[in-house]
């Protein structure tokens, strides 16, 4: 009899930290024998990659596993995994809540996820691995990654994060940080070089702590410089950078080096110094609108991007109206806003004083309302000039529409064939919108 293929489905919520893992996760069961597919109805694998930083993610999760209860019934032979950060904190609330699932696993245990399956499959047992403790970081695993882009790749250079922003839940089920070793970064990028990679986005909770770890205490702009000398790598990205450890030389060296991108995402959260400290951001708003007129003088049409918080526990009217002062004056190019959420084991979920959320709410359609609007005016800064765009694939609805990313991360839409797909062009750029511009090659 005809083996039964092996077909996986993964679901990714969250960051891009998530994203890379889910690539691993694809790496990992290929070698046993699964292939990827977008149809879950036909798969007999699903593996749902989680995130937990807020509680509208949880909720999504839950949505999601619960849809596949029918699923399972009717293919008894369906196995359904769950990991990443939800499963790290709420395992157990997972198995109890949906006792069809078969394998819970935690953030440091991506590795032992084959040999779970294969329990599952052989045994038909069910089982769950959340190690807590920080797992070692090993160059392998960087290996085995099936990647969803062509052009692009994720390279994690740090796992973990050792600050505590006191909202924060990351700390805790993502551990310590790690820093992978200079010499398996660059042995990692030059591999995806060597298999059609041309843009990289180095990944960490913090990029600009890299190294604080490991022997020699390499520094973060030295690596920046030394991997945008590989050859084939046109554009190299990073993400996160934490306001208090952006250093004048990571600024110096994005401007200086061609193949580093010219965007900076430096998470301001709120714009108070009373409630930064609440925060345990470790920085004051002078501080930080100081480092955002830094970096405009020094990088030409550099894009800056930012996460917000609003409705944290005690934010005052007052403390909002800085916040909306400091959009103003950042000027950000695009700005990732989030209502307060609170989080289990933070230090801010014992917080007093929580705001309601009619207020959370109202606070933030007003934040949004300025956003939008001063992303579309930087965007109308760009009509009439030609900006290289990285082409990334054409659009769902019309295939002669095709997107791709300007150096400073713009999304740009332009007509063209697909054969244009992952190759860098000059576009001219004709019309301006809140989220993207359009234009046409030249
Ligand atoms: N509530 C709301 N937003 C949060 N973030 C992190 N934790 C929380 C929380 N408890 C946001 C921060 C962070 C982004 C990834 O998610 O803005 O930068
Ligand atoms: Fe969370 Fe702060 Fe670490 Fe970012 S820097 S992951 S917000 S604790």
């Amino acid at each position: 009899m005809e083996e039964e293929k092996k077909l996986l489905h993964i679901v990714t919520f969250g960051c891009q930290m998530n994203k890379f893992d889910s690539e691993r996760i694809a790496g990992l069961m290929s070698a046993t024998g699964y292939r990827l597919t977008n149809e879950v109805n036909s798969s007999n694998l699903v593996i749902f990659n989680t995130c937990c930083v807020r509680k509208h993610a949880e909720q999504r999760l839950y949505g999601r596993i619960g849809e596949l209860k029918r699923l399972k019934k009717n293919n008894p032979n369906l196995k359904i995994a769950v990991g990443g950060c939800l499963a790290q904190s709420e395992g157990r609330k997972i198995q109890e809540k949906f006792p069809y699932v078969d394998i819970v696993f935690g953030t440091h245990n991506l590795n032992d996820l084959p040999q779970l399956v294969e329990k599952a499959l052989v045994e038909n047992t069910k089982s769950s691995l959340c190690e807590t403790s920080s797992s070692v970081l090993d160059s392998k695993d960087l290996e085995c990654v099936i990647r969803k882009d062509k052009h692009h790749a994720w390279v994690p250079i740090t796992i973990g994060c050792n600050n505590s922003c006191s909202y924060c839940i990351v700390p805790y089920v993502r551990g310590k940080e790690r820093s992978y070793p200079k010499e398996d970064i660059f042995e990692f990028v030059r591999n995806l070089s060597l298999d059609g990679a041309v843009e990289i986005t180095l990944l960490g909770q913090n990029v600009n702590s890299y190294g604080n770890d490991i022997y020699g205490k390499p520094e973060f702009s030295s690596l920046l410089k030394e991997i945008s000398g590989i050859d084939g790598i046109k554009r190299v990205r990073f993400t996160t950078s934490h306001p208090k450890d952006l250093t004048d030389e990571i600024i110096d060296n994005v401007s200086r080096y061609p193949n580093i991108c010219e965007h900076i995402h430096l998470p301001v959260q709120a714009g108070s110094d009373r409630v930064l400290k609440l925060m345990n951001r470790k920085y004051t708003k002078d501080y930080y609108l100081g480092l955002v007129e830094k970096i405009r003088k020094n990088i030409q049409d550099v894009s800056i991007t930012t996460d917000i918080i609003v409705g944290f526990p005690g934010e005052t009217e007052d403390d909002f109206k800085e916040t909306l002062e400091v959009v103003e004056k950042s000027r950000f190019d695009q700005a990732f806003t989030f209502i307060y959420s609170s989080r289990k084991g933070t230090k801010a979920e014992t917080m007093k004083d929580e705001v309601k959320y009619e207020v959370k709410a109202e606070r933030f359609n007003r934040l949004l309302c300025l956003q939008n609007q001063i992303s579309l005016e930087e965007n109308k800064k760009y009509l009439g000039r030609t900006l290289e765009v990285l082409v990334e694939g054409s659009s769902k609805k019309d295939s002669n529409i095709l997107s791709g990313r300007t150096r400073n991360n713009k999304v740009v839409n332009f007509e063209g064939s697909f054969d244009l797909a992952h190759k860098l062009v000059d576009v001219k750029i004709e019309e301006a919108f809140t989220w993207f511009l359009k234009g046409s090659v030249v």
